[in-house]
């Protein structure tokens, strides 16, 4: 069989399989590399709760503001979950004898708090602060996504350490005017880092500070 193309051309080819073939396992490692690591972090899991709460009803249905419930978000470290007492200003009057609501009512009844579980939980030996974020001008979805579209929540980022820092290295084009902080779905109508960098230079936020251990590990 006479050769079309030259010699060196086969070898190319056999290259070019082998590449698409390592590139193909490289792919499947990575599938299943970000599964685990997905897995090991609790990103998408929904955890067994007392009752069925959903963000979608209560805050993108009924347009209810996070702090009515995570009040401490401002003020403290921790944004802090709501008394049952809180679902009771409504439920005492609303879907009253709701079966999914049964936990709610038990827990008043018996002045038992219901026991959340956390969906969230960063390892011991960090801290972390919700009110300097808040101040900062960091919006709840930066960190936990459009919480208003969860029936059930969940947690969409990995909190790795790495994550945080690129976020601490060049925060300018992540920063919201205040009124934004709480909302869900808001986009910029202007240059996103002209109005970050403003925000900086108004609060004073020392920039080169936001890398160092002890900001994250004290
Ligand atoms: C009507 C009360 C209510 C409102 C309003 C509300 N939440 Fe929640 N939130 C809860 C309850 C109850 C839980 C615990 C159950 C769960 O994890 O779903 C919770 C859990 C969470 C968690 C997970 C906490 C953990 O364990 O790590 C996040 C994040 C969260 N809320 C963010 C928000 C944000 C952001 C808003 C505003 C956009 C908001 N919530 C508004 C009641 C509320
Ligand atoms: C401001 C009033 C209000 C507060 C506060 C409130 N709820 Fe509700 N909740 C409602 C209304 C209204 C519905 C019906 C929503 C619907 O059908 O869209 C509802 C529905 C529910 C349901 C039925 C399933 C669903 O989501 O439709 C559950 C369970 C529930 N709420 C739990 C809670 C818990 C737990 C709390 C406290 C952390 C709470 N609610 C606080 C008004 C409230
Ligand atoms: C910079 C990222 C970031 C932002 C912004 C943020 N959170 Fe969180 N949130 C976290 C982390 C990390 C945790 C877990 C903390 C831990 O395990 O100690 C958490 C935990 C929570 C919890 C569980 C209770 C607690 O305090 O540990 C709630 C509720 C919550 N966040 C609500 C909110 C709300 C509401 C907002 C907006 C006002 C918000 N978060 C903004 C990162 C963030
Ligand atoms: C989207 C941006 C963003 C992300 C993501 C983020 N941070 Fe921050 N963080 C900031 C900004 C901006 C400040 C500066 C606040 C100030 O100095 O007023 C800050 C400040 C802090 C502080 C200092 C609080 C104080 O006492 O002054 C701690 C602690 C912190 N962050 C921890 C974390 C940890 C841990 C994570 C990851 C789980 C994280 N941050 C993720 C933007 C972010
Ligand atoms: C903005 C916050 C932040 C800063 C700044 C920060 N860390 Fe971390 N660090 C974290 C978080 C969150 C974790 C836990 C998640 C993880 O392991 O990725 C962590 C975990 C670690 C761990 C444990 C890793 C493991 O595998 O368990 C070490 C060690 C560490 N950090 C060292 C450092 C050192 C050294 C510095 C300074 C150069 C530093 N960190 C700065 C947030 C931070």
């Amino acid at each position: 069989m006479p050769q079309i193309f030259p010699r060196h051309t086969n070898e190319l080819v056999r290259l070019l399989l082998l590449g698409g073939a390592m590139l193909g396992v490289a792919l499947l490692l990575g599938t299943v590399g970000a599964g685990l690591s997905a897995w090991g972090s609790g990103v998408g899991v929904n955890r067994a709760q007392p009752a069925p709460f959903s963000h979608q009803h209560h805050v993108g249905g009924l347009g209810l503001d996070c702090r009515y419930c995570h009040d401490g978000v401002s003020e403290s470290a921790f944004a802090g979950l709501p008394p049952t007492e809180t679902c009771m200003t409504c439920h005492s009057q609303l879907w009253t004898d709701a079966p999914m609501l049964a936990p709610v009512r038990e827990s008043l009844r018996r002045h038992e708090p219901l026991r959340w579980q956390r969906v969230h939980d960063l390892p011991d030996h960090v801290y972390f602060d919700h009110s300097a974020h808040v101040h900062a001008g960091v919006g709840c979805e930066s960190c936990h996504g459009r919480v208003d579209r969860m029936p059930l929540t969940h947690q969409v980022q990995a909190l790795r350490m790495g994550w945080c820092l690129d976020c601490h290295r060049d925060p300018a084009p992540r920063l919201r005017p205040p009124a934004a902080v709480f909302a869900m779905g808001w986009e910029a109508d202007a240059d996103r880092r002209a109005l970050g960098e403003a925000l900086i230079a108004e609060r004073g936020i020392a920039l080169e500070r936001l890398t160092d251990c002890s900001v994250c590990h004290r």
